[in-house]
Protein backbone atom coordinates (compact mmCIF):
# COMPACT_ATOMS: atom_id res chain seq x y z
CA UNK A 1 0.00 0.00 0.00
CA UNK A 2 1.63 3.56 -1.20
CA UNK A 3 2.19 5.39 2.30
CA UNK A 4 0.90 9.20 2.38
CA UNK A 5 3.37 11.34 3.60
CA UNK A 6 1.79 14.16 5.69
CA UNK A 7 2.65 17.16 7.37
CA UNK A 8 0.67 19.32 10.52
CA UNK A 9 0.82 23.22 10.13
CA UNK A 10 -0.42 24.23 13.73
CA UNK A 11 -0.35 22.05 16.88
CA UNK A 12 -3.83 23.17 18.58
CA UNK A 13 -6.64 21.01 16.98
CA UNK A 14 -3.39 19.84 14.82
CA UNK A 15 -3.11 17.18 17.08
CA UNK A 16 -6.75 15.80 16.21
CA UNK A 17 -5.39 15.88 12.54
CA UNK A 18 -1.89 13.88 13.48
CA UNK A 19 -3.99 11.16 15.29
CA UNK A 20 -6.61 11.32 12.54
CA UNK A 21 -4.48 10.72 9.63
CA UNK A 22 -2.74 7.73 11.80
CA UNK A 23 -5.21 6.09 12.56
CA UNK A 24 -5.08 4.81 8.68
CA UNK A 25 -2.59 2.10 7.51
CA UNK A 26 -1.68 4.79 4.56
CA UNK A 27 -1.14 7.77 6.85
CA UNK A 28 2.18 8.62 7.71
CA UNK A 29 2.60 12.02 9.50
CA UNK A 30 6.14 12.62 8.62
CA UNK A 31 6.35 16.12 9.63
CA UNK A 32 5.00 19.34 12.00
CA UNK A 33 5.14 23.19 12.28
CA UNK A 34 4.50 25.03 14.87
CA UNK A 35 5.38 29.01 15.65
CA UNK A 36 5.97 27.68 19.59
CA UNK A 37 9.28 24.90 19.83
CA UNK A 38 7.94 23.22 23.25
CA UNK A 39 4.65 22.60 21.66
CA UNK A 40 6.68 20.90 18.84
CA UNK A 41 9.06 18.47 20.91
CA UNK A 42 5.69 17.33 23.27
CA UNK A 43 4.05 16.30 19.89
CA UNK A 44 7.10 14.84 18.20
CA UNK A 45 7.01 12.85 20.85
CA UNK A 46 3.77 11.98 21.81
CA UNK A 47 3.17 11.18 18.00
CA UNK A 48 6.39 10.13 17.15
CA UNK A 49 6.99 12.37 14.28
CA UNK A 50 10.29 12.68 12.84
CA UNK A 51 10.64 16.55 11.70
CA UNK A 52 9.60 19.33 13.15
CA UNK A 53 9.48 22.97 11.85
CA UNK A 54 8.89 26.31 13.04
CA UNK A 55 8.53 27.66 9.02
CA UNK A 56 5.74 25.89 6.94
CA UNK A 57 7.78 27.25 4.43
CA UNK A 58 11.00 25.27 4.97
CA UNK A 59 8.72 21.95 5.84
CA UNK A 60 7.19 22.46 2.34
CA UNK A 61 10.73 22.88 0.44
CA UNK A 62 11.93 19.83 2.84
CA UNK A 63 9.89 17.21 2.91
CA UNK A 64 7.90 16.13 -0.40
CA UNK A 65 4.56 15.98 1.32
CA UNK A 66 1.31 14.61 -0.11
CA UNK A 67 -1.13 15.90 2.03
CA UNK A 68 -0.63 19.13 4.35
CA UNK A 69 -3.41 19.97 7.11
CA UNK A 70 -3.54 23.81 7.78
CA UNK A 71 -4.80 24.20 11.45
CA UNK A 72 -3.67 27.88 12.57
CA UNK A 73 -5.61 30.86 13.25
CA UNK A 74 -8.27 31.44 10.55
CA UNK A 75 -5.95 34.55 9.36
CA UNK A 76 -3.14 32.39 7.63
CA UNK A 77 -5.72 29.90 6.22
CA UNK A 78 -5.21 31.17 2.84
CA UNK A 79 -1.37 31.63 2.56
CA UNK A 80 -0.49 28.58 3.86
CA UNK A 81 -2.98 26.61 1.89
CA UNK A 82 -1.76 28.35 -1.23
CA UNK A 83 1.79 27.64 -0.22
CA UNK A 84 1.28 23.96 0.38
CA UNK A 85 -1.05 23.29 -3.22
CA UNK A 86 1.92 25.26 -5.14
CA UNK A 87 4.15 22.31 -3.48
CA UNK A 88 1.94 20.07 -5.26
CA UNK A 89 0.17 18.87 -1.79
CA UNK A 90 -3.37 18.20 -1.20
CA UNK A 91 -4.89 20.25 1.53
CA UNK A 92 -7.34 19.37 4.48
CA UNK A 93 -7.93 23.07 5.75
CA UNK A 94 -9.60 23.53 9.38
CA UNK A 95 -13.06 25.73 9.46
CA UNK A 96 -13.47 28.42 8.64
CA UNK A 97 -11.95 28.28 5.78
CA UNK A 98 -11.03 31.30 5.31
CA UNK A 99 -10.83 35.14 6.67
CA UNK A 100 -13.74 35.78 3.69
CA UNK A 101 -15.36 34.35 0.56
CA UNK A 102 -12.53 36.32 -2.17
CA UNK A 103 -10.05 34.29 0.10
CA UNK A 104 -11.67 31.28 -0.33
CA UNK A 105 -12.65 31.68 -4.22
CA UNK A 106 -8.42 32.24 -4.35
CA UNK A 107 -7.63 29.00 -2.44
CA UNK A 108 -10.28 27.02 -4.56
CA UNK A 109 -8.89 28.52 -7.89
CA UNK A 110 -5.51 27.44 -7.03
CA UNK A 111 -6.67 24.07 -5.92
CA UNK A 112 -8.12 23.65 -8.98
CA UNK A 113 -5.21 24.94 -11.12
CA UNK A 114 -2.43 22.95 -9.28
CA UNK A 115 -5.09 19.41 -9.71
CA UNK A 116 -4.95 19.21 -6.21
CA UNK A 117 -7.79 18.59 -3.70
CA UNK A 118 -9.11 20.80 -1.02
CA UNK A 119 -11.13 19.30 1.51
CA UNK A 120 -12.65 21.50 4.47
CA UNK A 121 -12.73 19.89 7.79
CA UNK A 122 -16.04 20.30 8.87
CA UNK A 123 -15.72 17.81 11.51
CA UNK A 124 -19.51 17.26 12.96
CA UNK A 125 -20.15 15.63 9.90
CA UNK A 126 -17.96 12.68 9.97
CA UNK A 127 -19.30 11.33 13.38
CA UNK A 128 -21.30 8.16 13.13
CA UNK A 129 -24.59 10.03 14.52
CA UNK A 130 -24.43 12.80 11.20
CA UNK A 131 -24.28 9.34 9.08
CA UNK A 132 -26.77 7.85 10.39
CA UNK A 133 -29.02 11.22 9.87
CA UNK A 134 -27.95 11.49 6.13
CA UNK A 135 -28.52 8.40 5.67
CA UNK A 136 -32.17 8.49 6.90
CA UNK A 137 -32.57 12.08 4.59
CA UNK A 138 -31.39 10.07 1.55
CA UNK A 139 -33.82 7.00 2.17
CA UNK A 140 -36.37 9.52 1.57
CA UNK A 141 -37.54 8.86 5.64
CA UNK A 142 -38.40 12.81 5.80
CA UNK A 143 -39.70 13.06 1.76
CA UNK A 144 -39.68 17.10 1.49
CA UNK A 145 -37.38 19.14 3.60
CA UNK A 146 -38.36 22.55 4.01
CA UNK A 147 -37.47 23.86 7.16
CA UNK A 148 -34.07 23.60 8.96
CA UNK A 149 -33.25 24.94 12.71
CA UNK A 150 -29.40 24.42 13.38
CA UNK A 151 -27.83 26.05 16.43
CA UNK A 152 -24.92 26.29 18.86
CA UNK A 153 -25.35 28.65 21.48
CA UNK A 154 -23.17 29.46 24.60
CA UNK A 155 -24.16 30.95 28.00
CA UNK A 156 -20.61 32.41 28.86
CA UNK A 157 -18.26 30.06 26.04
CA UNK A 158 -15.77 32.68 24.22
CA UNK A 159 -12.59 30.50 23.35
CA UNK A 160 -8.98 31.90 24.74
CA UNK A 161 -10.62 35.35 25.86
CA UNK A 162 -8.60 37.89 24.73
CA UNK A 163 -6.80 35.69 21.98
CA UNK A 164 -6.71 35.57 18.14
CA UNK A 165 -10.56 34.06 18.43
CA UNK A 166 -12.10 37.52 19.87
CA UNK A 167 -9.98 39.26 17.41
CA UNK A 168 -11.60 40.18 14.37
CA UNK A 169 -7.91 40.44 12.50
CA UNK A 170 -6.94 37.29 13.19
CA UNK A 171 -10.44 35.45 12.99
CA UNK A 172 -12.54 37.31 10.36
CA UNK A 173 -15.27 36.86 12.88
CA UNK A 174 -17.05 35.65 16.23
CA UNK A 175 -19.52 32.63 16.95
CA UNK A 176 -20.63 32.54 13.64
CA UNK A 177 -17.68 31.75 11.71
CA UNK A 178 -16.62 29.90 14.17
CA UNK A 179 -19.55 28.10 15.89
CA UNK A 180 -22.42 28.88 13.48
CA UNK A 181 -20.35 27.40 10.74
CA UNK A 182 -20.34 23.87 12.22
CA UNK A 183 -23.62 23.31 12.78
CA UNK A 184 -24.67 25.28 9.12
CA UNK A 185 -22.59 22.80 7.47
CA UNK A 186 -24.50 20.29 9.28
CA UNK A 187 -27.50 20.90 8.06
CA UNK A 188 -26.69 22.21 4.23
CA UNK A 189 -25.06 18.80 4.00
CA UNK A 190 -27.87 17.14 5.41
CA UNK A 191 -30.44 18.78 3.04
CA UNK A 192 -27.78 18.27 0.16
CA UNK A 193 -26.41 21.72 -0.30
CA UNK A 194 -29.59 23.08 -1.67
CA UNK A 195 -28.59 26.92 -3.42
CA UNK A 196 -29.63 29.84 -1.50
CA UNK A 197 -31.22 32.15 -2.65
CA UNK A 198 -31.81 35.15 -0.10
CA UNK A 199 -30.06 35.71 3.43
CA UNK A 200 -31.06 38.30 6.08
CA UNK A 201 -28.63 38.18 8.97
CA UNK A 202 -28.00 40.05 12.72
CA UNK A 203 -25.29 40.04 15.07
CA UNK A 204 -24.81 41.46 18.42
CA UNK A 205 -22.12 42.35 20.79
CA UNK A 206 -23.86 43.18 24.09
CA UNK A 207 -22.21 41.14 26.51
CA UNK A 208 -18.24 39.90 25.64
CA UNK A 209 -17.21 43.31 24.31
CA UNK A 210 -17.95 44.89 28.01
CA UNK A 211 -16.23 42.09 29.89
CA UNK A 212 -13.53 42.49 27.92
CA UNK A 213 -12.78 46.63 27.92
CA UNK A 214 -13.57 45.90 32.13
CA UNK A 215 -11.02 43.11 32.09
CA UNK A 216 -8.30 45.42 29.49
CA UNK A 217 -8.69 42.39 27.06
CA UNK A 218 -9.49 42.95 23.50
CA UNK A 219 -12.85 41.46 21.78
CA UNK A 220 -14.06 43.31 18.75
CA UNK A 221 -16.25 40.38 17.14
CA UNK A 222 -19.82 39.39 17.93
CA UNK A 223 -21.50 37.29 20.68
CA UNK A 224 -24.53 36.44 19.01
CA UNK A 225 -25.40 35.69 15.17
CA UNK A 226 -28.52 34.84 14.02
CA UNK A 227 -29.61 34.33 9.75
CA UNK A 228 -32.36 33.44 7.88
CA UNK A 229 -31.25 31.63 4.57
CA UNK A 230 -33.65 30.99 1.88
CA UNK A 231 -33.03 28.42 -0.83
CA UNK A 232 -34.04 28.65 -4.57
CA UNK A 233 -35.68 25.52 -3.63
CA UNK A 234 -38.52 26.75 -1.45
CA UNK A 235 -36.51 25.64 2.05
CA UNK A 236 -35.99 28.18 5.00
CA UNK A 237 -33.06 27.33 7.46
CA UNK A 238 -32.86 29.15 10.36
CA UNK A 239 -29.30 29.87 11.96
CA UNK A 240 -28.08 30.50 15.77
CA UNK A 241 -24.96 30.97 17.04
CA UNK A 242 -23.22 32.61 20.15
CA UNK A 243 -20.58 32.19 22.20
CA UNK A 244 -22.36 34.67 24.87
CA UNK A 245 -26.17 34.87 25.87
CA UNK A 246 -28.01 35.04 28.87
CA UNK A 247 -29.78 31.54 28.47
CA UNK A 248 -29.86 28.92 30.38
CA UNK A 249 -27.72 25.93 28.88
CA UNK A 250 -23.87 26.89 29.09
CA UNK A 251 -23.94 24.71 26.02
CA UNK A 252 -26.47 24.57 23.45
CA UNK A 253 -26.41 22.59 20.54
CA UNK A 254 -29.19 21.26 17.48
CA UNK A 255 -29.93 20.97 14.13
CA UNK A 256 -33.94 20.23 13.40
CA UNK A 257 -35.03 18.97 10.04
CA UNK A 258 -38.89 19.21 9.03
CA UNK A 259 -39.97 17.21 6.12
CA UNK A 260 -43.79 16.67 4.85
CA UNK A 261 -43.33 12.57 6.07
CA UNK A 262 -40.71 13.32 8.99
CA UNK A 263 -38.59 15.32 11.74
CA UNK A 264 -35.09 15.02 12.22
CA UNK A 265 -33.79 16.17 15.34
CA UNK A 266 -30.60 15.91 17.25
CA UNK A 267 -29.74 18.33 20.42
CA UNK A 268 -27.00 17.53 22.93
CA UNK A 269 -27.74 16.56 26.43
CA UNK A 270 -27.30 18.82 29.61
CA UNK A 271 -24.78 21.75 27.77
CA UNK A 272 -22.21 18.25 27.09
CA UNK A 273 -20.87 16.96 23.67
CA UNK A 274 -23.28 13.92 23.86
CA UNK A 275 -26.11 14.03 21.27
CA UNK A 276 -29.71 12.29 20.89
CA UNK A 277 -31.35 11.87 18.21
CA UNK A 278 -34.66 11.58 17.50
CA UNK A 279 -37.42 10.90 14.82
CA UNK A 280 -40.69 12.22 14.21
CA UNK A 281 -43.51 11.07 11.84
CA UNK A 282 -47.32 10.64 11.83
CA UNK A 283 -48.64 6.62 10.39
CA UNK A 284 -52.05 5.47 10.19
CA UNK A 285 -53.16 8.86 11.84
CA UNK A 286 -50.61 8.75 15.18
CA UNK A 287 -48.15 10.90 15.85
CA UNK A 288 -44.63 8.66 16.56
CA UNK A 289 -41.60 9.72 18.08
CA UNK A 290 -38.30 7.24 17.82
CA UNK A 291 -34.76 7.36 19.26
CA UNK A 292 -31.59 6.63 17.45
CA UNK A 293 -30.21 3.68 19.94
CA UNK A 294 -26.59 2.77 20.29
CA UNK A 295 -24.32 1.16 18.94
CA UNK A 296 -24.20 3.21 15.97
CA UNK A 297 -22.01 2.00 12.72
CA UNK A 298 -18.95 3.51 12.70
CA UNK A 299 -17.61 6.35 10.31
CA UNK A 300 -14.32 7.77 8.95
CA UNK A 301 -12.63 10.66 10.65
CA UNK A 302 -12.21 13.17 8.22
CA UNK A 303 -8.35 12.22 7.80
CA UNK A 304 -8.96 9.05 6.90
CA UNK A 305 -12.08 10.03 4.65
CA UNK A 306 -9.63 12.31 2.41
CA UNK A 307 -7.15 9.45 2.58
CA UNK A 308 -10.11 6.76 1.26
CA UNK A 309 -11.00 9.61 -1.03
CA UNK A 310 -7.38 9.75 -2.91
CA UNK A 311 -6.94 6.30 -2.61
CA UNK A 312 -10.25 5.10 -4.54
CA UNK A 313 -10.65 8.10 -6.73
CA UNK A 314 -13.79 9.92 -5.19
CA UNK A 315 -14.70 12.56 -4.82
CA UNK A 316 -13.33 14.94 -2.11
CA UNK A 317 -15.37 14.92 0.94
CA UNK A 318 -16.08 18.58 2.50
CA UNK A 319 -14.79 19.41 -0.53
CA UNK A 320 -13.53 23.27 -1.15
CA UNK A 321 -16.45 24.14 -3.06
CA UNK A 322 -18.78 24.24 0.18
CA UNK A 323 -16.46 25.84 1.74
CA UNK A 324 -16.52 28.42 -0.75
CA UNK A 325 -20.61 28.33 -0.71
CA UNK A 326 -20.38 28.77 3.31
CA UNK A 327 -18.12 30.92 3.00
CA UNK A 328 -20.29 32.78 0.70
CA UNK A 329 -23.21 32.64 3.17
CA UNK A 330 -21.50 33.74 6.10
CA UNK A 331 -19.92 37.06 4.17
CA UNK A 332 -23.90 37.62 3.60
CA UNK A 333 -24.96 37.70 6.71
CA UNK A 334 -22.75 40.14 8.26
CA UNK A 335 -23.26 42.28 5.19
CA UNK A 336 -27.33 41.63 5.71
CA UNK A 337 -26.25 42.28 9.65
CA UNK A 338 -23.94 45.62 9.02
CA UNK A 339 -26.56 46.94 6.27
CA UNK A 340 -30.11 46.07 8.21
CA UNK A 341 -31.53 44.35 4.88
CA UNK A 342 -31.45 41.16 3.42
CA UNK A 343 -29.72 40.52 0.58
CA UNK A 344 -29.66 38.47 -3.03
CA UNK A 345 -27.17 36.23 -2.43
N1 LIG B 1 -12.96 21.33 13.40
C1 LIG B 1 -13.02 21.59 14.69
O1 LIG B 1 -13.78 20.99 15.43
C2 LIG B 1 -12.12 22.66 15.28
C3 LIG B 1 -11.93 22.75 16.66
C4 LIG B 1 -11.06 23.73 17.14
C5 LIG B 1 -10.44 24.61 16.26
N2 LIG B 1 -10.66 24.49 14.92
C6 LIG B 1 -9.99 25.38 13.97
O2 LIG B 1 -8.62 25.04 13.95
C7 LIG B 1 -7.84 26.22 13.74
C8 LIG B 1 -6.85 26.37 14.88
O3 LIG B 1 -7.57 26.50 16.08
P1 LIG B 1 -6.94 26.01 17.47
O4 LIG B 1 -8.06 25.91 18.43
O5 LIG B 1 -6.08 24.83 17.25
O6 LIG B 1 -6.05 27.28 17.81
P2 LIG B 1 -4.81 27.33 18.81
O7 LIG B 1 -4.56 28.76 19.05
O8 LIG B 1 -5.04 26.40 19.97
O9 LIG B 1 -3.60 26.69 17.99
C9 LIG B 1 -3.10 27.27 16.83
C10 LIG B 1 -1.64 26.87 16.68
O10 LIG B 1 -1.15 27.39 15.45
C11 LIG B 1 0.17 27.88 15.67
N3 LIG B 1 0.44 28.85 14.61
C12 LIG B 1 -0.04 30.10 14.47
N4 LIG B 1 0.43 30.67 13.33
C13 LIG B 1 1.21 29.75 12.74
C14 LIG B 1 1.97 29.73 11.54
N5 LIG B 1 1.99 30.78 10.72
N6 LIG B 1 2.68 28.60 11.25
C15 LIG B 1 2.65 27.54 12.07
N7 LIG B 1 1.94 27.50 13.22
C16 LIG B 1 1.23 28.59 13.54
C17 LIG B 1 0.14 28.47 17.07
O11 LIG B 1 1.43 28.54 17.62
C18 LIG B 1 -0.75 27.45 17.79
O12 LIG B 1 0.01 26.40 18.37
C19 LIG B 1 -8.82 27.38 13.63
O13 LIG B 1 -9.10 27.63 12.29
C20 LIG B 1 -10.06 26.85 14.33
O14 LIG B 1 -11.26 27.43 13.86
C21 LIG B 1 -11.48 23.54 14.44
Amino acid sequence: MKKFRIGIIGLGMGKSHIEGFQSHPAGEVVAITDLDKEKLATVAAKYNIPATYTDAAEMLAAEKLDIVSVVTPNKFHKDLTLAALKAGCHVLCEKPMAMNAAEAEEMLATAKKCGKRLMINFSYRFRPQSYAMKKLVEAGELGNVYFARTVWQRRRGMPGFGGWFGTKALAGGGPLIDLGVHRLDLALWLMDYPEPEWVIGSTYNPIATAIAAKKGLTYDVEDFATAMIKFKNGATLELEASWAGNIKENELMETRLLGDKGGLHQYNLNGTYEFEVEFYRETAGCQYDSKLHPPVPECYNAQYSLLEAIINDQPTPASGEQGLTVMRLLDTIYKSAATGKPIQM
